[in-house]
C-alpha cells in the first residue's frame, strides 16, 4: 500500500521496520535486496524517487516501510517541507514501527542532517539502528576505517554508544543476512 496520510496507513497491529535517510541513499534498493525482489520498490539513479509511505507486507508477519528521502538540496522547498511532515508524522505516530533504520552513505562523512534526525529519533525515544550502504564503493580495508569515524563522530555529540548498524551493499548483497535476523530476533523477543 502507498499512500501520503499517515492517518491512511494498513491498521494491521503487526510489527513494522522503516527505512530512513537522504535521498538516493538506497532504501529502496535495500528493501529490494532483503527481499530479493527485484524491483519491489522503485529505485532510481535520480534522488527523490520515493514520494510516498509505502508499506510492503513480507508473509503476513511483518512490514517494511520505504519512505521518502530527507535532506536532498534540488527539491522544492515545498516539497521538502510535505517530505518532513510525512516523515515527523509517521515516526511520532506509527504505533506499529519497532525500529527505524537509518541509512548512511559508508563513503561519507556524517552528515548534519543525518546527525539531526538520529537525535530527533532519541528524544522522541524512537529505537533505531543505523545501516551503512554502498559498501561495494569502499575498498574492504576501508571499511572499519568509515564506521569507526562514523562512531567517533556520534560519541563526540551526544550519543554514548554507536548504535547498533549494519554495514551492506544492495549491489553485492552484502549484509543481508545481519538485517533479516536482526528483525527475525527482534519479532521473537
Ligand atoms: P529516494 O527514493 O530518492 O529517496 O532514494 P533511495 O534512498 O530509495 O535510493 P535508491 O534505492 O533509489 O538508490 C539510489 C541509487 O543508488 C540507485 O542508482 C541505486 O542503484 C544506487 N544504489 C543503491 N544501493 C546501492 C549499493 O549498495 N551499491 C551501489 N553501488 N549502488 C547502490
Ligand atoms: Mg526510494
Amino acid at each position: 500500500m502507498s499512500n501520503s496520510d499517515v492517518a491512511k496507513c494498513p491498521k494491521n497491529p503487526i510489527p513494522e521496520y522503516a527505512f530512513i535517510g537522504r535521498s538516493n541513499v538506497g532504501k529502496s534498493s535495500l528493501i529490494n535486496m532483503l527481499t530479493q525482489r527485484k524491483s519491489l520498490a522503485k529505485t532510481s539513479g535520480r534522488p527523490g524517487k520515493t514520494q510516498l509511505i509505502n508499506h510492503f507486507k513480507i508473509n503476513n508477519e511483518w512490514f517494511l516501510v520505504d519512505l521518502p528521502g530527507y535532506g536532498y538540496a534540488k527539491t522544492s522547498k515545498t516539497s521538502k517541507r510535505v517530505f518532513q511532515k510525512f516523515i515527523t508524522e509517521y515516526f511520532s505516530k506509527r504505533t506499529q514501527l519497532i525500529c527505524g533504520f537509518v541509512l548512511v552513505d559508508i563513503r561519507h562523512e556524517p552528515q548534519k542532517v543525518d546527525l539531526e534526525f538520529m537525535q530527533w529519533l532519541g528524544e522522541n525515544q524512537i529505537p533505531f539502528c543505523i545501516v551503512f550502504t554502498k559498501a561495494d564503493k569502499l575498498p574492504p580495508s576501508q571499511i572499519d576505517k568509515h564506521v569507526n569515524a562514523y562512531r567517533d563522530k556520534l560519541l563526540e555529540d551526544v550519543w554514548e554508544e554507536m548504535p547498533k548498524h549494519f554495514v551492506t551493499s544492495s549491489s553485492k548483497a552484502i549484509g543481508r543476512e545481519e538485517v533479516i535476523n536482526y528483525i527475525g530476533q527482534i519479532n521473537k523477543d
